[in-house]
This record gives C-alpha cells, structure tokens and sequence, in this order.
C-alpha cells in the first residue's frame, strides 16, 4: 500500500547511513536555538497577534487569557519557523511547541508521511535525552484513553505510543486539541538521532496512524491558516532555511511561482515531471514520471533509468557494490546540472554542486551522489537535493504544488 511505504521515506535514508556510518559527519551544521527573526513584510499588523509572537520568540510564557485573543481576534493566521539543516543536509528541523506552557522541541517537518510524533517522558530509551514532551508539565495534555498508534518504516524501524490532545505551537500558529503522538517504543535507528525529537508529518492527503481514526494536525492546521498553504524553503548546508505557514514570502523566491496538480487521489503531494535533461548534453528526455515532494527524505530517489542516464554523464561515477550499490565518484568530479521539466514549461535545475550529497569518510576521496534509485515503487521522490534548489509551495485548498527559482548560494 502507497501510505505504508510512504511512512518510510526517512529511513531508506536510515538505510543508507547505516551501509556508511560515517559518512555524514562531514560538514556537520550543529543544532542551535535560532529564533528565526524573518518576517513576513506582508502581514497586516495584528496588536495580540504580534505581543503573542513576541511573548513566543522570546520564550516568555504565554498566560492562558492571552492566547484567547488571539484565537478570537484573528481571522487567519500565518507565519514562519526556521528550517535548519543537520549534518549536511541529512534532515531539516524545526522549532515546534508542544503543550502549555509550550515546550519547544526540534522535529522533522515532514511531506511525506502524516503523524505528528515526539519523544516524550514516556518514550523508553537507553540514554536519557535532552530535549522531550513532557507530558506531566503540561497543563493540558489529556491523555486519549483507548488510542494507540504504530508507524513501521521501510527499514523496519519504528515508533508506536499513546495519544494526548494538547496545544501545539507551529510557525507562531496556536492550534488547541491537536493529536500529539508520544512515543512509549522507539526503535534504535531512530532513537540514535539525538538531534531529532520528533517528526511533524505534513502529508497532504494521508491519514495517521492514529486508531481510531484522528483528524491529523495538517487538518486542524488548515482551517486555520490566512491562505490554506505553506512553503518550504530548504537551504543548502545553512540555517537560514524556513517554512512559512498561510502565506507565500516573496522574499524567498524570484520570478513566478509555477502550479502543477496534484494526481487525482493524491494522498501525498504527487504529481508528474514531464522532462528530464542532464546539462551538456543536447537532448531532453521526455514522458511522464510521477514522483512525490517529500521534505522528510535526505535524497532525490528516481527510477534507474533517470539516475543511470545522470551518472552515464559521469564518466568517473560507478554504482559502488562496496557502498550497497550507491553512486559514488571521487570528490574532485565536477557534477553537471540535473534539470526536471513540468507541463507548465517550468525547469527546475538542481545545480551539480547540490547532486554532490556527502564524502564516504571510510573511503576518503570517495563522494557519494544525492541522485540515487528507487526500485520500490513506481513513483520517484524529490528529496532535499531537490528542494534545496527550489521555493515549494504545498497549496491544501487548490491540490496542486507550486515551485519557484530563489538565489542559491553556489
Ligand atoms: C481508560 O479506559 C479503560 C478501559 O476502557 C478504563 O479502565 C480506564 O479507567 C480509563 N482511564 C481513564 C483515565 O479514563
Ligand atoms: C478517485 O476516487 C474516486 C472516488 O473514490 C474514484 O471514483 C476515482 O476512480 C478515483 N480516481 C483515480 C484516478 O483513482
Ligand atoms: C502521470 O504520469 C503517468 C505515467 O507515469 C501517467 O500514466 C499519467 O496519466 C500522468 N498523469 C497526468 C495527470 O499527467
Ligand atoms: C581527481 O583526483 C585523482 C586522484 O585521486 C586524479 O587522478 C584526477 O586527475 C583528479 N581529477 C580532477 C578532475 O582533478
Ligand atoms: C563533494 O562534497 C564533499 C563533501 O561535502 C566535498 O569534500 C567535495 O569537495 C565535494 N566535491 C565537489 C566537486 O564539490
């Protein structure tokens, strides 16, 4: 089934690193606490809404009246959360609140998969960790008796816990009885990233885990929202990245925003390419591959055609059995371009720079590509190394995503 595959996305990544376990303590971008002072010049000014904000950055407890006005007095709400780049670009996170006072953890945000889980003080672990939900300090978590859930990923990892209904503060955006997971079990795969303390799935379409049956937090986030999208604007190896939830920041893009549909039935934000061109090369490749933008996933994961056809370009790039079959080139080849076409005449182009994902330090001159094949499904995944070189638009309300060119830095 698509939806279960689709939990997995991060750890077919977890794959990875485990076939090259150190291959990513390279150009290690280390978690601070940045409060992301961007700001939307856009916003209409809203008194509540901008003392709420400023109580939040500045990690002032938010008193209960407060918060009230500011839910009755908007109309839609909108706003920004730092999206910062870990090891390398191996994951993104995020600062999200959780409870009240809120407490503010790192998580995923995640397109490709729906349950909004974090470590929390019931998740049993070997060592202790910093930073988890602590469900006893929040004045409002209500455990949801009788409710459990389970995401198995296509490693075998997994996670499974309870459910609480509690606050959660996303982008400044208060939302009240929202289904926060907490993990009891973790698996080792994922309880080993001390950097993550949870996952955030925005998927656009797909229900969680949870049973019975809950509306995810991307529904109640929704309604919610100014303008029911959000954006993703992934930056290579920095932190200056960002989402933006309700509103499009001109800021972070040039040029036009270009909209693909969704397919019909989309459970995840899925849609056609319709090009393919590897620069220096005279020839597009035209037909039809449908692949899905998933922020959770590390790489850009395609059929074999497409990434035989990138790597045949490539003369000093070998599929490396030593390394599970990844591609790897040594570290002084210069990578061309890869370019993606959409019906909508837009290219996107990732440059050759981003194509290059890590050196393998087991092998020291050796790199590792961040175009790799898919063999699982009939679908192929736009990871970070292709968003880094986009703005994305995930538009809920028109089922359709959008991208736009932004400066990169190259
Ligand atoms: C939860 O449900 C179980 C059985 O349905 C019941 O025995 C228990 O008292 C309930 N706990 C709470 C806190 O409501
Ligand atoms: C989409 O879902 C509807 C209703 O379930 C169904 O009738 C239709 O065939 C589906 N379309 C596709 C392309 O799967
Ligand atoms: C998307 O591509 C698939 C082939 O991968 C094709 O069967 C389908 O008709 C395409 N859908 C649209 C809406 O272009
Ligand atoms: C890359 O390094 C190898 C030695 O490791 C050398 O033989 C080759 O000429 C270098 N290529 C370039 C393009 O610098
Ligand atoms: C590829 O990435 C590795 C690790 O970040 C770096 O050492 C190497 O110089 C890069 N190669 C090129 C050609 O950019």
């Amino acid at each position: 089934m698509a939806a279960l595959c689709f939990m997995l996305l991060m750890s077919i990544f977890s794959t990875f690193i485990q076939a090259i376990p150190t291959s990513i303590n390279q150009g290690v971008a280390r978690r601070s606490v940045t409060v992301d002072l961007h700001r939307n010049p856009a916003y209409a000014p809203n008194g509540p809404q901008q003392y709420y904000r400023a109580l939040k950055k500045w990690g002032v407890d938010i008193p209960n009246d407060v918060d009230d006005v500011t839910n009755s007095f908007m109309g839609g709400d909108s706003g920004d959360t730092n999206a910062e780049s870990i090891m390398g670009d191996r994951e993104y996170l995020s600062r999200v609140g959780f409870g009240t006072p809120f407490q503010y953890l790192n998580v995923d945000l995640d397109t490709g998969s729906a349950d909004v889980w974090v470590f929390s003080s019931e998740t049993k672990v070997k060592s202790p960790r910093e930073d988890i939900y602590k469900i006893e300090k929040s004045s409002t978590a209500e455990l949801m008796n009788g409710t459990t859930w389970r995401i198995t990923y296509g490693d075998s990892s997994h996670a499974s816990g309870k459910a609480y209904h509690d606050s959660i503060d996303i982008a400044g955006i208060p939302l009240h009885k929202a289904v926060v997971q907490s993990a009891v079990s973790v698996s080792e795969s994922l309880a080993s990233d001390k950097d993550l303390d949870g996952i955030f799935g925005l998927a656009y379409n797909l229900e969680s885990q949870v049973t019975p049956k809950q509306p995810t937090v991307l529904q109640t986030l929704k309604d919610r929202l100014d303008k029911p999208l959000f954006t993703a604007d992934l930056r290579y190896q920095s932190d200056e990245g960002a989402y933006t939830f309700g509103y499009i920041d001109p800021d972070r893009h040039v040029g036009k925003i270009m909209y693909t549909p969704l397919l019909p039935n989309s459970t995840f934000w899925e849609f056609n390419v319709t090009g393919l061109h590897v620069a220096g090369q005279n020839i597009w490749y035209l037909a039809q591959w449908r692949v899905i933008a998933d922020t959770g996933t590390t790489m850009m994961l395609l059929s074999p055609d497409i990434v035989n056809m990138y790597y045949s370009a490539v003369p000093t790039a070998k599929q490396d059995v030593a390394f599970g079959s990844l591609w790897t080139f040594p570290c002084n080849t210069t990578l061309p371009d890869f370019k993606l076409g959409f019906a909508n005449g837009w290219v996107a182009t990732v440059p050759g720079k981003y194509m290059n994902y890590t050196g393998i330090e087991d092998a020291p001159g050796k790199c590792m590509g961040g175009l790799q094949p898919f063999f699982s499904e009939d679908f192929g995944i736009l990871g970070d190394i292709f968003l880094k070189a986009v703005y994305a638009v995930f538009d809920l309300a028109g089922g359709r995503v959008g991208f736009a060119n932004k400066e990169l830095d190259l």
